[in-house]
């Protein structure tokens, strides 16, 4: 044994390993799929697919239905367009719409349609977009050219739905539910209802999202046929590359934490989604980072859809850093290369948490998501993280990192590493040297000044219909311990300062 020539079996393990590599790295070769739609792929710039794509894909090409759960960013959209393409292969004039995708909101029905031309660039397949905003008469015109495939967002597709006597649905084949939990949520229980009494029992029905409950009952509506559930990730349904910041701070706060995150923590080749509870806000932002110098995007609800598809592809063509939105961005929206998502008003449903900062850290890059807590928001806190089935703590004080600041930070790494929420304070000092400026320009500003109020008329109203907090979180957050500064200063605020900070704080506090 020991006289075998050592450079052969040396290359002879290399050549095994090259193969077994090949074999396992030729995951979208294994699906035997056309020539056309492969070709796709190839364009598109996949190379392997990624963990839902391999579980989800065979299962769907063999004709089952599927219930699949997998992480923000983990590419559902080709798991279900991918084997849609194979299925319909190409267009034919004669056989009525086949493929039904649904999706919650116009601005993800619109990146789908991007997502299907891509792939299916080597097929000619028809697609008709269906979403509010745009001419029913363009629409019109879309769906008298035979498309094979319909996008669409319920209200639109239930309007044509009523107008078209003979507009049928009879001939899909194949249904896709994106973003399936808030769909058979509470808003579209009524065209969705309408939708699917049109739909053919023979369908395919697929439905995906970040978030989905275990119990498959609750899609009992969906007409499922033996459907077989592909849950991924369950125990951490954010991404581990995505870094989570928790600031406390009072709700009159938050203009000028959100000035110094954007002027001087976030470097400026990078690209950042906020997230506001009203279209109020986003307006007021918006001026308000304009009188800074500081042009955003902006998109919400019931703006005007050219202007809404303007200022997404602004963003995305990088022409600006800031898209200031509200939660019609949260689910599914894909910006490859944005790099922080800022919670302005926290948001009270964990899920949506889960979707908003789901926006970043996706297909495998890094990112952050800073949140601003108020004292209001504190339970929501809680509630989120048990949720998440993560721990919370509070940032140590500065008495305790002067008493022994190695140990202090020690703890505080040890805290990240197992994956733990640290919230802290933003240090009061940054918040009042940029709280005069804010005060400054708002008040020069009629403008502002007027948005301002209807902010807070807004925010008002978006209080009393938002979900209260779990009792026993309420309860929790009186025995929080005081928070200190939160840990990301902890450059800023190097040893004398801190001392100095220590004691201003805590005059501060008192007073
Ligand atoms: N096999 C692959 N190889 C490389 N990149 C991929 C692959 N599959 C998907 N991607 C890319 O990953 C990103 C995220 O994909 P996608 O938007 O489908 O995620 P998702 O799971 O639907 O997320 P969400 O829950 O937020 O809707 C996209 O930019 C997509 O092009
Ligand atoms: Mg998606």
């Amino acid at each position: 044994m020991g006289k075998e020539p050592l450079v052969s079996s040396m290359a002879e393990l290399k050549r095994k390993q090259q193969v077994k590599k090949k074999s396992k790295s030729c995951g979208f070769e294994s699906l035997n799929l056309s020539p056309n739609v492969f070709r796709g792929i190839k364009r598109k710039g996949y190379r392997v697919p990624t963990p839902i794509q391999r579980k989800t894909m065979p299962l769907i090409l063999a004709g089952i239905d599927v219930v699949a759960m997998a992480r923000t960013g983990s590419g559902k959209t080709a798991a279900f367009l991918l084997p849609m393409l194979e299925k319909l292969k190409q267009h034919l004039p004669q056989s009525g719409v086949r493929a039904l995708i649904l999706s919650p909101t116009r601005d993800l029905a619109l990146q789908t349609l991007k997502f299907t031309k891509e792939l299916g660039r080597f097929t000619d397949l028809r697609i008709s977009l269906l979403v509010g905003g745009d001419r029913m008469e363009s629409q019109f015109e879309d769906l008298s050219q035979n498309p094979d495939i319909i996008i669409a967002t319920p209200g639109r597709l239930m309007h044509h739905l009523s107008e078209i006597d003979d507009m049928s649905l009879k001939t899909v084949e194949y249904v896709v539910f994106d973003e399936a939990d808030s769909l058979f949520g509470m808003g579209f229980a009524e065209q969705l209802h309408k939708i699917l009494t049109q739909l053919s029992e023979n369908r395919q029905t697929l439905l995906f999202s970040a978030t989905l409950p275990s119990a498959l009952a609750e899609f009992a509506k969906a007409g499922l046929r033996d459907p077989q559930l592909v849950r991924l990730d369950v125990d951490t349904k954010i991404s581990p590359d995505l870094k989570t910041v928790f600031f406390t701070l009072r709700q009159e706060e938050k203009y000028a934490a959100l000035i110094y995150l954007i002027r001087d923590h976030i470097s400026t080749d990078q690209q950042t989604l906020i997230f506001v509870s009203t279209k109020h806000h986003v307006e007021f932002l918006n001026v308000l980072f304009r009188e800074e110098g500081i042009k955003p995007s902006v998109c919400y609800g019931d703006m005007d859809q050219d202007a809404r598809k303007i200022h997404v592809s602004r963003f995305r063509a990088r022409k600006t850093m800031l898209l200031i939105v509200t939660d019609v961005a949260a689910r599914g929206i894909d910006i490859p290369l944005l790099d922080n998502v800022i919670n302005w008003d926290f948001p009270p449903k964990p899920k949506i948490f889960v979707h908003r900062v789901g926006r970043v850290a996706r297909a495998g890059r890094t990112g952050t998501a800073f949140s601003f807590v108020t004292s209001e928001d504190m339970p929501y806190l809680l509630d989120l993280h048990l949720f998440l089935s993560k721990p919370v703590k509070a940032a140590p004080t500065e008495e305790e990192v002067l008493q022994d600041i190695d140990g202090v930070m020690n703890k505080i790494d040890q805290a990240f590493a197992n994956g733990e929420t640290v919230y802290g304070r933003f240090p009061q000092t940054v918040l009042d040297l940029v709280s005069d400026r804010v005060r400054e320009i708002i008040d020069s500003s009629a403008e502002l000044t007027s948005l301002q109020k209807a902010c807070t008329n807004a925010f008002r109203l978006y209080t009393k219909t938002k979900p209260s907090p779990a009792k026993e979180s309420i309860k929790r957050v009186k025995d929080l311990p005081c928070e200190g500064l939160h840990p990301i200063f902890k450059n800023v605020l190097e040893g004398g300062e801190l001392m100095a900070l220590a004691f201003s704080e805590r005059s501060w506090s008192v007073g």
